[in-house]
């Protein structure tokens, strides 16, 4: 039998969509029970372009704070065409943000802002550079021509291989990465180049989509993948590599915008993600590497410190909550409603206490 108890370095969470307004007031909590700081997304609408944007959305953020939760929003600025490298400049002086992302126009959910052509934005990314700071890829192709469960691979080729070529001292993570090809690219690549890795691509493969019906809840962008990728994802994430960290991209969508005419790309992982990290090394046999996977390889990669709390998880199997609430969008539907989850927070002081 696995160990009963895990006490690991706090969290976090170096991927997540906190969206705005009651939305964001009613996800918070559910990252901030058990993740000391996550990277916030910066696709809201209008899109966090400027470091005066990213200020006042981390304000409201640690606004809509509990007292008691302890949580840092570590920020990202959302390159656009018409970004400037002062704007990355000012944003690396303001100390709020800490990334920048690229979203390739169109690629995803709120991302027709982003930028549509990577070479004219050189001096951007040269800007970065030099002052350290990292390039968050949505690393998928937007070109219709190219199949869905292709356009990770073909963007490692097609953009992200001349990119890294181009700007040699530039950080980069491929957010999300979901592909044999990417763990492959990431692993051959520099040791700037890194990765993060979602809960729901660790544990299920497209076929999830599928199941018994159309299951809308387990649609998200990049798009679930086929077997094979779920295993070299898990290899990956197990393995020990500090090129590889954990990033929940938890996205909140209401229900009703998920099952829909046309449901909207985005999985809510965030009331069971580092329970179901757990259960994905658990199963592995690797419970050992969830710390460095989960607590140490994000902060080195970021060069920030380790947080000094620590996080216990016990191995007990409880039920996921068929919905949360959502604020004035409603309800959501969170990864794995209504099924078991093998690991769970130690009963816990404070934590729990602002689950949905
Ligand atoms: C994200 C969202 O809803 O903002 N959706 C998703 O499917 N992951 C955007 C993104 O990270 O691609
Ligand atoms: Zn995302």
């Amino acid at each position: 039998m696995t160990t009963a108890t895990l006490t690991i370095t706090r969290p976090d969470d170096w991927h997540l969509h906190l969206r705005d307004g009651e939305l964001m007031a009613s996800v918070l909590p559910h990252s901030a029970r058990c993740f000391a700081r996550a990277v916030i997304m910066p696709n809201l609408k209008p899109p966090v372009t400027t470091a005066a944007a990213a200020r006042a959305y981390y304000d409201r953020i640690l606004d809509a704070l509990h007292p008691d939760l302890d949580f840092t929003p570590l920020m990202t600025l959302y390159l656009t065409d018409a970004t400037t490298p002062a704007e990355i400049e000012r944003a690396r002086a303001d100390g709020v943000v800490v990334a920048a992302k690229l979203y390739p126009a169109g690629a995803t959910t709120n991302s027709d802002d982003g930028l549509t052509d990577l070479a004219r934005a050189r001096p951007v990314f040269e800007a970065m550079a030099a002052c350290g700071m990292p390039l968050l890829v949505h690393g998928e192709v937007t070109d219709p021509a190219v199949d869905i469960f292709d356009r990770e691979a073909v963007f490692l080729e097609r953009h992200l291989r001349p990119l890294i070529d181009a700007v040699p001292g530039l950080k980069v993570v491929l957010e999300h990465v979901t592909t044999k090809q990417g763990v492959d690219f990431v692993l051959q690549g520099p040791s700037t180049l890194a990765a993060t890795i979602t809960a729901h691509h660790l544990l299920y493969n497209r076929g999830a989509m599928f199941k018994g019906g159309l299951n809308p809840h387990y649609y998200c962008l990049p798009v679930l993948k086929r077997e094979e990728h779920r295993l070299a994802l898990v290899a990956a994430a197990t393995g020990g590599s500090p090129k590889f960290f954990l990033g929940t991209d938890s996205a909140p969508h209401a229900r009703s915008a998920k099952e829909c005419d046309c449901g909207c790309a985005g999985i809510f992982s965030a009331p069971v993600a580092i329970e179901m990290y757990a259960t994905v090394f658990d199963e592995a046999g690797a419970l050992h590497r969830l710390e460095g996977f989960a607590g140490h390889h994000g902060p080195m990669f970021y060069g920030l410190p380790f947080n000094r709390s620590t996080l216990t998880l016990v191995r007990e199997t409880r039920p996921v909550p068929d919905v949360v609430a959502g604020g004035a969008a409603g309800e959501l539907v969170p990864l794995g409603a209504g099924a078991p989850v093998l690991w769970s927070l130690e009963a816990p002081d404070h934590t729990l206490r602002y689950r949905g």
